[in-house]
């Protein structure tokens, strides 16, 4: 049996204004993987959930979930593996449509999974290659971020078009990861921010071009040894994609609760609406800032380290 995983990952600076140019800072979050398995199967091609229940098969269309569908089509084209005798198998442990990339992080897998089935050598640019394509289906106009850095499962950089920069993390620092538990599909906030760019040009611009900024200074903060320094720059990212209307009450709510309760920073993660807030935390420190998360609405929270990069 073939097995293949990727992790979850978390926009620490930039989301949204990377769908505009500016630059971004990602990060994988391991603590959660999609994992993909093939086996030989005397059927045809089915793709299904662990517990049995059908995801999608290009036999089946009607009962495939359409999404699903295009990706594992998606990428059986991109690999030219034509009707395959096989059943694959995902067990993915991460929530969806809550900016934490799961559908990249399916594809990503399932890529790896289908190219070693069969026996075709492929680099981590052309898994990305064909990621950001089924990314397209769920999201018309991904940035790259989330293939980008899921594919290559470390700290980096990320401006469209150019390519990705490993980012220097002269010490580590904890986070604490809290799930909002409202859902909202990434296409909604980032066609909201497209359509104020259009209706209001001049703002809209310097509220992108002020999140650029603070990336700009977040990967200074991150090279000094001084991560907590962040905090400042964590609420200021906040408040710009308030202004940009992809918060939420109660993603602010999480927020403020985070801060009240000793946080050195936080904001919203991914494409907003609803998903994840991320809190910077002393370490000594983490115990209340959880506490206020779940008493604010927060339905699950993760405490992670990211790790200094040298
Ligand atoms: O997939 P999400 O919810 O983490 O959103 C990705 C980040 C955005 O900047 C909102 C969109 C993009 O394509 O970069």
């Amino acid at each position: 049996m073939i097995r293949e995983s990727a992790p979850a990952k978390i926009i620490l600076f930039g989301e949204h204004a990377v769908v505009h140019g500016q630059p971004a800072i990602a990060l994988p979050f391991p603590a959660l993987r999609a994992h993909v398995s093939i086996s030989e199967s005397a059927t045809e091609l089915e793709f299904r959930s662990v517990d049995g229940s059908l995801l999608a098969a290009p036999h089946l269309p009607k009962k495939s979930d359409p999404l699903l569908l295009q990706m594992l089509l998606t990428v059986l084209r991109r690999l030219r593996i034509v009707a395959p005798e096989i059943s694959v198998l995902l067990y993915s442990e991460i929530p969806q449509a809550c900016g934490f990339g799961s559908g990249a992080a399916i594809a990503t897998a399932l890529t790896r999974a289908l190219a070693r089935h069969a026996g075709r050598p492929i680099s981590a640019a052309e898994v990305n290659d064909i990621v950001f394509e089924t990314e397209s289906i769920f999201h018309g106009t991904p940035s790259g971020i989330d293939n980008t850095v899921i594919v290559h499962e470390r700290a980096l950089c990320f401006t469209r078009g150019t390519d990705p920069l490993p980012v220097q993390i002269d010490q580590s620092f904890q986070l604490l990861v809290a799930d909002s538990g409202d859902r909202c599909a990434t296409h909604i906030p980032v066609s909201a921010v497209r359509e104020r760019l259009q209706l209001h040009p001049e703002g809209t611009a310097v509220i992108l071009e002020d999140i650029g900024a603070i990336v700009n200074k977040a990967l200074r903060v991150l090279a000094s040894g001084q991560p907590l320094a962040l905090g400042t720059l964590m609420y200021k990212n906040h408040a710009l994609l308030g202004k940009l209307g992809v918060s939420s009450p109660l993603l602010d709510r999480l927020v403020s609760a985070a801060g009240s309760a000793g946080a050195a920073g936080a904001k919203l993660s991914g494409a907003g609406r609803g998903g994840v807030v991320i809190a910077l935390v002393k370490e000594s420190g983490s115990a209340d800032v959880a506490l206020a998360l779940q008493d604010a609405g927060a339905v699950q929270i993760w405490n992670t380290t990211i790790q200094a990069t040298n």
